[in-house]
């Protein structure tokens, strides 16, 4: 059960790994739904603290170091910078933004172990992992390559081939290697300590049960796991780089990092704390304080089960109330990715569209992968701030800005009482309208759906518009001047409202309209919430600053930039997949290393064969006589093919490619004497060959002229 009428928050955002600069995904996927949240909590009055940092430890971090050629505190001093720069450049409030490599952090993590091991919680498990005798340590699963029982690929890693996407253990592989020194690694005896999620499992069930208002995407991944059964799961690993397990048998060790980054929130609200010289502990203590966790669906298990199973064992601590986790993000139709550039990093779009911080942020509101996996296109930024933000929200504001400069000297007008019906109606039912704004938006913010927040205030914008266009005060203004200033009053109201409405999700326009309209806060009038939806907050004799627009029109020409970057990112993924550069070949990007990119895409060649290993395939020449999908399965094409020798049946996975109605009458090559196999339980006799395109399109390879059936290929 969620928790009613909260006497103060605690909201985390994810502390993610200092080993990169951060991207559009992460803000859509957790900081910025955290921010509006805690935007709006703090504008409603309530006590709120809003906590994150960067987990600084982990193998995440020993990669990257291993990458750049730092060392890992070099790495994690870099990304902490930076990271934290870019949040604070879009606006995101954090009350702290910390790093887990802060000695507090470091007691508050030892505590935490040695609490939860005088209980007697840890089970001590010895097992078998891989130590690499060169380099002279243990070697974590990403630091074991191998080839992919699966789809053969040599570069696969211990927890995963990213060639097939299988999760893999490193006892899975082919002929490990480890990749710090080149070695084979051995197996060696090591121990660890072990939280028996197996035998808290019906407590951690309890507990994400009494939560069915969780989110399906959340709630259903939590079943899953629980359904499957909850297996201990280390809390050390055998690594140079981290917290140091606080025992004295315990040498070489240290925290999981998902052991101690988690704990991280805590020790941040503690320093938090100190600095405020408030108590941290009613915020994580007190059964009326109510904790979110805001983390993208990577995360879910640690925050939904682990976690809370830690909080459980160390028994003082509250549980989260709710983890309203996002899906991803994608880019122009593929997988945001770190290591093919593929995103769009928050430093370079500050770089790029310097100011509009406020565009992207309403724009990945817009898209949020609330429920789903949702897109991010250069071409519907494009459109979403043309179409929404300058023509809805900037058009109504600059309107009623620059008619009150025109009819009345810019200075806020008061209203009369109309004695016209049909005036007094509009009017009535567009302030009763206004009015209920404030309650629905914070209502769907609660609520977590932050896509339908964000359109009910656009819809606030569209109110006023609408207004305008009943009320044609630039009209009016000539032959009823008192008329056309109360609706300018009322316009101006609306725009106020705006500024306090707005603050959660475009905290820079809200200044820039606070400022606009010169807005003022007074004892009885505060500029929060709480206010919001009167029709009172901009005082009659107001003199408002002279009209600015809040958003500009962005123009295909720089969109297109947009799009010519990424592209130029795809050619030189293009290039890196192909192997090696050409050598002296530019690879900036420039139209040479993109022509050269095509080039090089071209699949690396084969081993070379013998004569003899060519001899042994029987290729020929046959007609496509008959064809038809394979019923149940998307890719087969069942073909029937005149091989002069009666004909034979071959199956072919080019249904994607190929109507059976054009394959009918066609001249191919095909591999005859191919062993029979058969697939969704038919038999093919062949394999029918293609040719493949650069954009992965198929051809047929029909001799020049037309031959008979069964005439050899050699
Ligand atoms: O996925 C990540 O980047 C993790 N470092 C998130 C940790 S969240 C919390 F547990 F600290
Ligand atoms: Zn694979």
């Amino acid at each position: 059960m969620p928790l009613e009428n909260p006497q103060r928050f605690t909201v985390t955002a994810a502390l993610i790994y200092a080993n990169g600069p951060i991207h559009i995904g992460h803000l859509a996927g957790c900081y910025l739904p955290a921010d509006i949240y805690v935007r709006y909590l703090r504008s409603t009055g309530r006590d709120v603290a809003f906590i994150s940092g960067t987990d600084e430890h982990g193998v995440p971090i020993t990669i990257r170091a291993k990458k750049e050629g730092m060392t890992p505190q070099q790495v994690v001093d870099k990304y902490y910078t930076q990271i934290k720069d870019s949040f604070e450049q879009f606006g995101i409030s954090f009350d702290i933004y910390s790093r887990t490599s802060n000695p507090v952090h470091h007691e508050t993590s030892q505590q935490f172990f040695t609490t939860l091991y005088d209980k007697g919680y840890f089970d001590e498990e010895v097992t078998e992992q891989y130590f690499d005798e060169v380099a002279n340590q243990f070697l974590a699963d990403r630091y074991i390559v191998g080839t992919c029982p699966v789809c053969a690929n040599p570069n696969a890693y211990g927890d995963q081939c990213e060639r097939c996407g299988t999760a893999l253990s490193p006892n899975e592989l082919i002929e490990p290697h480890s990749t710090l020194s080149g070695s084979k690694p051995v197996k060696r005896q090591t121990k660890n300590w072990n939280l028996p999620l197996d035998r808290m499992q019906p407590d951690i069930e309890a507990y994400v049960n009494s939560h069915t208002e969780w989110k399906t995407n959340v709630f259903g991944q939590c079943q899953s796991w629980l359904k499957e059964g909850l297996r201990p799961r280390a809390m050390t690993r055998d690594l140079d780089w981290g917290i140091k397990v606080p025992l004295p048998d315990a040498d070489g060790k240290v925290l999981y990092v998902w052991f101690d980054a988690p704990i991280g929130y805590i020790s941040m609200t503690k320093e938090w704390a100190a600095e405020q010289g408030r108590d941290w502990e009613l915020y994580w203590k007190d059964q009326n304080t109510k904790l979110v966790h805001f983390i993208g669906k990577d995360n879910i298990v640690f925050h939904c089960i682990i976690f809370p199973a830690m909080l459980m064992a160390e028994g003082s601590l509250i549980l989260a109330d709710n983890v309203p986790a996002n899906e991803f993000m994608n880019l122009e139709g593929d997988k945001i990715s770190t290591s093919r550039n593929w995103a769009v990093w928050l430093h370079e779009y500050l770089d790029d569209l310097p100011g509009k911080q406020d565009v992207l942020r309403y724009v990945l509101t817009a898209n949020a992968p609330e429920t789903k996996d949702s897109e991010f296109t250069w071409k519907d930024f494009q459109t979403r701030n043309n179409s929404e933000l300058v023509a809805i929200l900037g058009n109504f504001v600059n309107r009623a800005v620059v008619l009150t400069h025109k009819f009345n000297g810019g200075v806020v007008p008061g209203t009369s009482v109309s004695d016209d019906e049909t005036q007094l109606a509009l009017d009535h039912a567009l302030l009763d309208e206004l009015a209920q704004y404030p309650d629905r938006i914070g209502q769907a913010i609660e609520q977590y759906r932050f896509r339908e927040a964000l359109g009910l205030l656009l819809d606030v914008a569209r109110l006023g518009n609408k207004y305008f266009a009943e009320t044609e005060p630039w009209k009016v203004a000539k032959t009823d001047p008192q008329r056309a200033n109360t609706v300018l009053n009322r316009a101006l109201q609306i725009a106020a409202n705006l500024a306090i409405l707005c603050e959660p999700f475009l905290p820079f326009t809200a200044e820039k309209l606070r400022a606009q309209l010169n807005l003022m806060a007074s004892p009885d009038r505060k500029l929060d919430w709480t206010n919001a939806g009167r029709a009172d907050l901009l005082v009659e004799g107001t003199q408002l600053a002279p009209a600015e627009l809040l958003f500009a029109k962005l123009e295909d020409d720089f969109i297109q930039l947009q799009i010519d970057k990424l592209n130029k990112t795809k050619a030189m993924n293009a290039i890196d997949n192909a192997g090696a550069p050409i050598s002296g070949a530019p690879t900036d990007g420039t139209p040479e290393a993109l022509e050269q990119a095509a080039e090089t895409t071209i699949p690396a060649p084969k081993d070379t064969i013998t004569y003899d290993d060519f001899v042994k395939l029987d290729i020929r020449i046959g007609t496509i006589t008959e064809a038809e999908r394979v019923p149940k399965s998307d890719k087969l094409l069942k073909l029937r093919v005149d091989d002069g020798m009666g004909g034979r049946q071959i199956l072919s996975g080019i249904a994607k490619h190929f109507t059976p109605e054009e394959l009918i009458g066609q001249q191919v090559t095909f591999l005859a004497n191919l062993a029979p196999r058969k697939m969704m339980g038919q038999e093919s006799q062949g394999m029918i060959l293609m040719a493949e395109d650069a954009d992965g399109s198929l051809a047929l390879l029909p001799p020049h002229k037309a031959v008979w059936n069964g005439g050899t290929v050699s």
